[in-house]
């Protein structure tokens, strides 16, 4: 660990700080709940259902559901391929149909493990999602319906759930402050929250000029970010490298040193206003 030797005590102290992280386990980036105007109530005409499931799906499912199937399986020809699902002797649940698949898929994820999907290690039987009805999703039921008509909606099936009247109380949401922190106001703060400044020289986080910190100055990112990989855009590398930082590593830095975490302990809203501020200085 030549890159420990090379900052001495003071990267000392940050290993001793980190080495309770999980260095093996998928980061599951902590979506952002819907905010409380999302709240479906049994007022709504369908198709307005159908768009807040929509909106709910953007904020909470296609941080991993990106359309591009790497970091979740595409849900496109979920309609189909539920039926192959519940007929792998792998499958673990009750599901009979498709809005019963969505749910289950969403509540319980582990019931069944698109292959190559699985926690590492688990052999494809543990699910990397988190469950959307708890910790930091908390769907409440309504909103779990409205996502579940978007989805059918989309992959072309008939949309079988409908607004569910709601208690005149609201629903009860367990707060995903108990497991993420207070949202950090602005990106900067951000930064300071996840403590990306102890490794990293950053635009507009003044540390002593010179300072020699574990972590590549990520001051001229903006130009380099691009390059980085080919192929891969500057907004695409940053997410990455936060989610991933294992994947590449930058020559002459130490790898395993940056939090493999971030993706459990980030909010959707932190992870994005992190990555235009550092891509775009916005
Ligand atoms: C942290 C990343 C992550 C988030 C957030 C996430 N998912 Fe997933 N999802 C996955 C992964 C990985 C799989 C594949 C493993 C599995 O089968 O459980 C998956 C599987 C699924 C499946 C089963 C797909 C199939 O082909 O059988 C459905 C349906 C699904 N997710 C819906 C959702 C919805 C709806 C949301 C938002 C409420 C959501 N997911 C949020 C990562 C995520
Ligand atoms: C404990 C030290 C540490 C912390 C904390 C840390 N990083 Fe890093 N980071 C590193 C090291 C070391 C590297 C270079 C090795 C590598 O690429 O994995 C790196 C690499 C990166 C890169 C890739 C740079 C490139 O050009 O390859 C980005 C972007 C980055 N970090 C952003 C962040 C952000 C944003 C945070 C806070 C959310 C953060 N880092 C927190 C140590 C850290």
């Amino acid at each position: 660990m030549t890159g420990v030797l090379r900052v001495g005590g003071y990267a000392v102290g940050l290993i001793g700080l980190f080495t309770a992280f999980s260095y093996y386990g998928i980061p599951q980036l902590v979506p952002e709940p819907p905010p409380a105007e999302e709240q479906v109530s049994g007022a709504m005409m369908i198709e307005e259902f159908v768009a807040a499931g929509a909106r709910i799906y953007a904020r909470a499912c296609v941080l991993c559901h990106s359309g591009l199937g790497d970091r979740a399986p595409k849900l496109d020809a979920i309609a189909t391929v539920w039926r192959e699902r519940v007929d792998d002797p792998r499958y673990r649940g009750n599901a009979k149909s498709l809005e019963e698949y969505l749910r289950e898929s969403m509540i319980e994820p582990s019931a069944y493990v698109v292959k190559g999907f699985g926690k590492p290690g688990s052999g494809d039987t543990e699910s990397p999602m988190p469950g959307a009805n708890r910790g930091a999703l908390a769907l409440s039921p309504g909103e779990i319906d409205a996502v579940i008509a978007h989805l059918q909606s989309t992959a072309g099936a008939k949309v079988t759930v409908a607004p569910r009247p709601v208690p005149a109380s609201g629903v009860e949401r367990p707060a995903a402050e108990a497991t993420v922190g207070e949202k950090a106001p602005d990106a900067v703060a951000a930064l300071q929250k996840f403590q990306c400044d102890m490794c990293h020289h950053l635009p507009g986080l003044a540390v002593e000029e010179g300072a020699r910190l574990p972590g590549p100055d990520l001051r001229k990112l903006r130009e380099t970010a691009a390059n980085r990989v080919a192929g891969m855009g500057a907004r695409d590398f940053i997410v990455e490298s936060i989610l991933f930082p294992a994947r590449v590593t930058a020559e002459g830095f130490e790898p395993g040193l940056m939090p493999e975490d971030y993706g459990d302990r980030m909010l959707a809203a932190e992870l994005q206003m992190i990555v235009d501020y550092l891509a775009e200085g916005r």
